[in-house]
């Protein structure tokens, strides 16, 4: 029965209703998943059920990797092993570093890292073999990769020769050594790590949905996640967090934080890093990341971006209801952390590696093909015109 309508128990609705009410697919579930939960009402975030409070207070990146990837916490000796391997799998073919050479300086660095990415699927020592344990072997590959790739990014347009990973330091303490050229101080470590953790993992958000798609079709691990790294840049998903920081920059200063809210939504403008698809009520990574801001701050002794956001925060909220979401405190803090600007998203990525690959090795665990329908909405019966009596 396809007639345009569906029952309900409230009566009949058209199907266009329905389609409306889920525009952009709110409110479906779309498939089942054992790696992360949100309830959006009350500001809850767990990744294999522990709540993503403990796991910021208490874990390290590597845990949550493990976690995500493996169904549970490591012990002592399985987290020494787990973080030897990844340590192991950080290096990234040369090859890598001369394809970056070939793009243009200006390229948005998250082209490059998709661009890169992509070219590591045809690299991989397991490059053509897509049997399950391959996959996992290129899930933890990759997520050991991705802070190495997003490195060498910025690094090679810059004309800057790339750091090598350092075995003895952590997944952190690594990405802003190959990053920066230096050993990171004990407090920027923490922040990074703990921005990795926040960032993990997050349901069906947009680039994890779009490489369970890729992967539902069996496409390999590497075109999976290049499909996520497409879809995290845009300014609706991951490249929020760069928009937030050009937003704090065009305001400049805390006493322009009004004139410059007022102006934006006389003209209908989105306020980067607010509103979330599913939180109604405050993101819980955005309290850790709004302290870390602040903490930052503080500890650099420059409080005006993080003053500026919190400014903006209340003003957005009592103006439009709105709370602000995981993009917005962590744009004052990779700022913070001397990251500039345009690789806020590639850094997004560094974390959500962990998420993606546990999603793609899930959905192969128990696929089938995700093939939604639309609701057709063009006109019908059309009769096809020759070409000399158009
Ligand atoms: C994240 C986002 C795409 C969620 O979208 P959504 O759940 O579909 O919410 P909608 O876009 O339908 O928004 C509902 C209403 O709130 C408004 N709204 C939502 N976020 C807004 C924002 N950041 N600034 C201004 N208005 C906003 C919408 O314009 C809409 O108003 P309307 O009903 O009058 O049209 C949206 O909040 C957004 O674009 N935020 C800014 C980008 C961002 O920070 N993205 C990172 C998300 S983690």
């Amino acid at each position: 029965m396809n007639n345009g309508s569906v029952i309900a128990a409230e009566g009949v609705h058209s199907m266009a209703d329905t389609v409306k009410q889920g525009a952009g697919l709110r409110n479906v579930v779309a498939g089942e998943s054992s790696l992360c939960w949100i309830d959006g009402e009350r500001g809850i975030l767990t990744y294999r059920g522990i709540d993503i409070h403990s796991l910021a207070e208490q874990s390290t990146f590597e845990e949550v990797v493990f976690l995500l990837h493996r169904g549970k916490l490591p012990a002592r000796a399985e987290l020494a092993a787990f973080s030897q391997e990844l340590a192991r799998e950080r290096a990234v073919p040369a090859a890598t570093t001369a394809l970056l050479k070939l793009l243009p300086p200006a390229t948005h660095p998250m082209t490059s890292l998709r661009t890169a990415v992509s070219a590591l699927g045809g690299l991989d020592p397991d490059a053509n073999d897509d049997s399950p344990p391959a996959n996992a072997r290129k899930a933890l590959r990759l997520t050991a990769q991705m802070a190495t790739v997003v490195a060498l990014v910025d690094r090679v347009r810059k004309g800057r020769a790339p750091v090598a990973p350092d075995p003895s330091l952590s997944h952190a303490a690594n990405f802003l050594l190959m990053l920066t050229g230096e050993r990171p101080r004990p407090e920027a470590e923490k922040a990074m790590d703990m921005a990795l953790i926040l960032h993990a993992d997050h349901e069906f958000n947009a680039s994890t949905f779009a490489a369970r798609v890729a992967a539902s079709t069996l496409a390999d691990v590497h075109g999976a996640i290049t499909a996520a790294l497409a879809t995290l840049k845009g300014p609706l998903h991951g490249g929020a967090n760069e928009a937030v920081m050009k937003t704090l920059q065009e305001i400049g200063t805390p006493d322009r934080v009004e004139p410059w809210l007022r102006d934006a939504l006389a003209a209908k403008k989105k306020i980067m890093g607010f509103g979330h698809a599913v939180y109604r009520t405050e993101d819980p990574r955005a309290t850790h990341l709004r302290r870390m801001s602040r903490q930052l701050g503080e500890a650099n002794g420059d409080r005006r971006w993080f003053e500026l956001s919190e400014r903006l925060e209340a003003l957005v909220r009592a103006q439009k209801g709105l709370n602000a979401n995981v993009d917005f405190y962590s744009a004052s803090v990779y700022h913070s952390l001397g990251i500039p600007t345009d690789m806020f998203t590639p850094v997004f990525a560094v974390s959500r590696i962990a998420g993606w690959t546990a999603h793609v090795l899930e959905q192969l665990g128990n696929n089938r093909l995700i093939r939604p329908e639309s609701e057709y909405t063009g006109p019908r019966d059309v009769k096809y015109v020759p070409m000399d009596q158009r």
